[in-house]
């Protein structure tokens, strides 16, 4: 347990946040730091999930979702944003520069063009000719199974990036990013951008955001109870344990479902947990720069 401390989802987050970690602990807010993450993220065409190598739905149109949070009165969220790369900055702006806490499709997108945000086409080749062969199998939408067992072969199937900050000051930031699942049906929103869903904050409290299946989430506000539980006494690790036992007490799982989170308290202690086996997080604080297998795995 330490602070500054920089975590995040998914082992391919490391090499971000490695970057990162150092303006974190020198003059940096939390708050710039996971907007940036998230950013490096959405740039990535490497990245399937996430931003501009992100999968369509299942018409082949790219829609982007993203939120961050530092408190529950401060806090941006946008989804099916479909004209501008970086969402987690129009969610930024949402936070900053509105008395509102969320926007959505191309309203959102008008709200990004007013602040000068660049207008530019979302969907990159890479992920048009994946939905191209998709389409050609005929097959229902079910997403590919969500690993990060460090083969490379099923490094794209990872999902939403979510980070979490605490800066050398002590404040705490979240930042959530997510293209939402693949060949989804159009107009679909996942976890990401719902606070308290895919992402929450409380400085008071602690924080945590997900990853995996959004609609398992979405019906246990999972991250909120993870934050809830935390507040009233749990470690992270317990608190994601029984957010993790609450869904699958919820929903009848299918073996395509995943879910995992990552927490942090106000002090710097932190943890993670998946629904199965295959999720992995990435932490740097003053002690180490690592992949981490979570330490709670539900149905392993
Ligand atoms: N967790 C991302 C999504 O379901 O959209």
């Amino acid at each position: 347990m330490s602070t500054p401390l920089l975590i995040s989802t998914w082992s391919f987050s490391l090499p971000i946040i490695e970057v990162e970690f150092p303006k974190l602990a020198a003059a940096g807010t939390a708050l710039d730091v996971v907007e940036r993450c998230a950013r490096v993220a959405e740039l990535d065409e490497s990245i399937d999930s996430v931003g501009f190598g992100g999968l369509p739905d299942r018409e082949g149109r790219c829609t982007f979702d993203a939120a961050v949070m530092t408190s529950p009165p401060e806090s941006g969220a946008v989804c099916g944003i479909e004209r501008h790369r970086h969402p987690v900055s129009v969610a930024r702006l949402v936070m900053e520069q509105t008395e509102h806490s969320m926007l959505v499709g191309s309203l959102a997108d008008d709200f990004a063009d007013e602040h000068g945000l660049p207008s530019q086409t979302i969907l990159s080749e890479s992920a048009k000719l994946k939905w191209e062969a998709w389409k050609q199998t005929n097959t229902p939408p079910i997403p590919p199974p969500l690993l990060d067992d460090g083969t490379g072969e099923l490094f794209g199937s990872h999902d939403t990036i979510g980070t979490l900050a605490i800066d050398a000051g002590g404040a705490m930031a979240g930042s959530c990013s997510s293209s939402g699942m693949a060949w989804k049906v159009p107009g679909r929103v996942g976890d990401s951008p719902i606070i308290g869903h895919g992402l929450y904050v409380d400085p008071l409290r602690g924080a945590a955001t997900g990853t995996g299946h959004g609609e398992l989430i979405s019906g246990i506000c999972g991250s909120f109870l993870i934050v809830e539980l935390m507040g009233r006494g749990a470690s992270p690790e317990d608190a994601i344990h029984d957010t993790l036992a609450r869904l699958a007490e919820c929903w009848p799982l299918k073996k395509e479902h995943q879910v995992a989170f990552v927490a942090i308290t106000p002090e710097g202690k932190y943890a993670a947990g998946s629904l199965r086996p295959g999720f992995k997080y990435a932490v740097c604080d003053v002690n180490q720069q690592v992949v981490l297998d979570p330490t709670v795995v539900l149905h392993s």
